[in-house]
């Protein structure tokens, strides 16, 4: 397999787009024409070649350039990257995850030889080629999750699990929707989740808990997470709120179709062998409107998600000033059609 990587950019100019292949892969979250929250989660089985959830961590046209945008975000504020002392044995565990499955699902793209602890480890698109003692971080330039976490597409956390709970106790977040590793640094499940509307009432937090509590080595699960940005802006941060947030004064009529993007996490759980901790990969696909209303039974379903949105969500998703403007929009690509089940 050959993918032509792209050269694009997540802010400034914002070349950012998806190539008219690579709009079909996209991973579109409704699988009916309404949402709420729920406890979605499936097994991370491969499916589809071609589809994102072909291979244990999709690599994609937009590799390169996103490994790019996360080396800018930790240049200038290195605190996006944090792991608390203990966690050194599961930034392992993340390393040796990835290395293993990229060398086995692109073998063209990336190479891993093992002679012991000696580990030789080649990326060919980011073009490195290193050396190292497996276990022994003094033998890479960072801590492993970092060496790791930018060679990797998405944002990585890392849960401790003990007294019942998970612990955010490192993570690699260069590209999060709206909330903040140093915030969030050494919080509990609940704790994190707690300003998530509804979800609690409805028991998704518990029941997730629970489940993720028992996730067996070598039997990932996954699940889809939505929301929009103004912009194909990868670091929707609290810490550069004021860089992004008046984006979406900017959204009108005429430009909301280039503007407004859905975005959309593929969210993997995998437990850990040596830590016993779960990682927690949260992979982001950009789609600006014009490229998803391309897709007729997308444009419709969209339409319909939109228009019965709750309240609550709205708000939370910080959808409120363009909403309006969205739904009307949408509205233009909803012939009535019925529309069956699935994606
Ligand atoms: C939102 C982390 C697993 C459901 C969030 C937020 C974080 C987060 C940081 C943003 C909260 C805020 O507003 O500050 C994690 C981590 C997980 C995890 C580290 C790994 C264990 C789950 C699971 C579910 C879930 C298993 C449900 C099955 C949600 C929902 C939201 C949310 C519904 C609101 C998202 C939105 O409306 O955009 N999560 N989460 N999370 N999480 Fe999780």
């Amino acid at each position: 397999m050959t993918i032509q990587f792209k050269d694009e950019s997540f802010r400034g100019d914002f070349t950012y787009a998806n190539s008219p292949s690579n709009i079909p892969r996209f991973p579109f979250p409704f699988p009916e024409d309404e949402y709420m929250y729920s406890t979605n989660i499936e097994p991370h089985h491969a499916a589809r070649a071609g589809s994102p959830f072909e291979n244990a961590f999709d690599v994609d046209e937009h590799y390169v350039a996103e490994m790019k945008d996360r080396a800018l975000v930790l240049a200038d504020d290195p605190g996006r990257c944090q792991a608390l002392p203990h966690m050194e044995t599961a930034g392992w565990d993340f390393l040796e995850l990835v290395m293993v499955s990229k060398a086995r699902d692109y073998p063209d793209l990336f190479k891993l030889t093992m002679d012991g602890d000696r580990w030789h480890w080649i990326n060919k698109p980011l073009q490195i080629d290193d050396t190292f003692t497996f276990g022994d971080s003094s033998t890479l330039p960072c801590h492993p999750m970092e060496y790791i976490g930018r060679q990797v597409q998405g944002d990585h956390a890392i849960l401790d699990q003990r007294d019942g709970n998970l612990w955010m106790d490192a993570g690699i977040i260069t590209a999060q929707a709206d909330w903040s590793l140093d915030f969030d640094i050494g919080m509990n499940f609940f704790e994190w989740h707690a300003p998530v509307p509804l979800a609690h009432e409805l028991g998704v937090f518990q029941r997730a808990l629970k489940f993720l509590l028992t996730l067996p080595q070598g039997q990932p699960s996954r699940r889809l997470n939505w929301t929009l940005t103004v912009n194909p802006r990868l670091d929707t941060s609290p810490e550069n709120y004021p860089k992004w947030g008046p984006d979406r004064m900017t959204v009108t009529p005429e430009n909301i179709g280039e503007k407004v993007h859905l975005r959309v996490e593929l969210q993997t759980f995998w437990r850990l062998p040596r830590s016993n901790a779960i990682l927690f990969p949260i992979r982001t696909y950009l789609m600006a409107m014009n490229e998803v209303v391309t897709q007729p039974k997308w444009g419709r379903r969209l339409h319909r998600v939109m228009r019965d949105l709750r309240p609550e969500l709205v708000d939370y998703k910080g959808l409120s000033r363009y909403h309006p403007i969205l739904v009307e929009w949408l509205s233009q690509f909803d012939d009535g059609a019925p529309t069956s089940p699935g994606i």
